[in-house]
């Protein structure tokens, strides 16, 4: 059989498929489905074959062959929770940071997301994708190779359409394909401040049915709300999501970052996609998430952005037979970081997850988390030709090691877009 482009001699292929065509749970999570000596066929943008080296060099005659040499090879990385498109920076707020200052203190000083939403307004859409694009790159050198990207910079229709156009105009040019989610409930801008109602009937009656203009049958769209003390109080954002429900948005909610409002029982009473964050979730609602196909989405990046010591309780979710999915939560605020490989380092430490289990976490959970299950983050026949050849012969490296970049080669819908074999020039 003829082939683009053959993989051979995985020390270890990690093809970390779907259960029943959803997320690994509970105490399944972490199943890798292992295949030493690994290789697999790519035709097109898709694999064909996925099996043992001996097996697929005979049966495929590939115009293009990768000897592995005896690395690991998995599915590109799946980050299921950035806000990757802004302008500026806010450096300076870290260094008050650190002087003692906390994330909330600064938001209601009126810096924070109102920083970053001021800056964001002022840039052309053009400059925003070429500020977001450095970013996306460095996201794929590091093995991401689809992500969610919210908007929510914005905070007025017009500037929160611009940061739409920038999304689908990165996703067309960039390789790392992004599930775009409309975030306009992210803050309360400073021009609605003590008018927190006003604000969210702009949501629900201008921005919502003007973003879902742009929902068609084969293009699908988040809604997403913060819902937290100084964002989006519970029945604003049930308000804002049960709009967008009815206007066809799947729907997100950031829950229990700081302050548990009981969005996380929202977010399930309601079918959400994913909550995410997690952090100070009660146990009844760790219970009842459990026993949902929500998806917990984990952001151990913010917590460690933030110095601070409380992460998801993630033996719980899974001991209650939840589904969770790791994220990076990229965002100038809490977090600038663009690796999935240290989230899965963080996730390892802090939430307490096998190397397998935090992979699994990062690939099929995270696909899962963003609706596209079906098309990435395993490796399986059938599936976008989407994989990594990683510097190491055994997967419990990843997650062990840290701080550098493990990535050798980045495979996207069956091209090769990175590769560091060089070495140094
Ligand atoms: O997920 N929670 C809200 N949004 C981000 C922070 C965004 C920012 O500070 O700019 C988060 O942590
Ligand atoms: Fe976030």
């Amino acid at each position: 059989m003829n082939a683009d482009l053959l993989i051979t001699h995985a020390s270890q292929l990690l093809t970390i498929p779907s259960h029943f065509n959803g997320p690994q749970r509970g105490d399944r999570l972490g199943d890798l489905g292992l295949i030493e000596d690994g290789a697999l066929a790519i035709d097109g943008e898709s694999i064909v074959a996925v099996g043992l080296t001996s097996d697929l060099a005979q049966r495929f005659s590939a115009a293009q062959t990768i000897d592995a040499g005896g690395r690991v090879v998995m599915p590109g990385f799946v980050d299921p929770h950035t806000h990757v498109v802004w302008a500026g920076d806010r450096a300076n707020e870290f260094e008050q940071r650190i002087a003692g200052a906390t994330y909330m203190q600064i938001m209601h000083a009126g810096g924070g997301i109102m920083s970053t939403v001021r800056q964001t307004r002022a840039a052309s859409v053009d400059q925003l994708i070429e500020q977001t694009r450095a970013r996306l790159d460095r996201m794929l050198m590091h093995g991401t190779t689809t992500a969610e990207a919210k908007t929510g910079y914005g905070l007025e229709t017009q500037a929160e359409l611009r940061m739409l156009e920038a999304i689908q105009r990165l996703d067309a040019e960039h390789p790392i394909d992004l599930v775009p989610t409309f975030l306009g409930a992210h803050a309360i801008p400073a021009e609605y401040k003590g008018r927190e109602d006003e604000y969210t009937d702009l949501v629900v009656k201008e921005m919502l049915p003007a973003v879902a203009s742009l929902i068609t049958h084969h293009s699908s769209l988040f809604c997403d709300v913060f819902c937290e003390a100084g964002a989006f109080a519970l029945e604003q954002s049930r308000r804002i999501l049960q709009k967008a429900k009815e206007l066809g948005f799947a729907l997100k909610i950031h829950v229990d970052e700081f302050e548990p409002l009981h969005g996380t029982r929202l977010g399930v009473e309601l079918g959400a996609v994913s909550v995410d964050h997690v952090v100070t979730t009660p146990a009844d609602e760790i219970e009842l998430l459990g026993h949902s196909p929500t998806i917990a989405v984990s952001l151990p990046g913010t917590p460690f952005g933030l110095a601070q010591c409380e992460y998801t309780p993630a033996q719980a979710i899974l001991a209650a037979g939840g589904a969770l999915a790791i994220a990076t939560d990229l965002n100038p605020g809490t977090t600038w970081c663009e690796s999935m490989q240290m989230i899965v380092a963080l996730a390892c430490r802090y939430l307490r997850l096998t190397q397998a289990q935090a992979l699994a976490a990062a690939t099929i959970n995270a696909a899962h988390a963003i609706g596209r299950g079906g098309s990435v983050g395993s490796i399986e026949p059938g599936k976008l030709a989407d994989a990594l050849i990683m510097d190491v012969n055994d997967y419990r490296s990843i997650g062990y090691r840290y701080g550098t970049n493990l990535v050798r080669t980045v495979i996207k819908r069956g091209r090769i877009v990175y590769s560091n074999a060089g070495g140094l020039a």
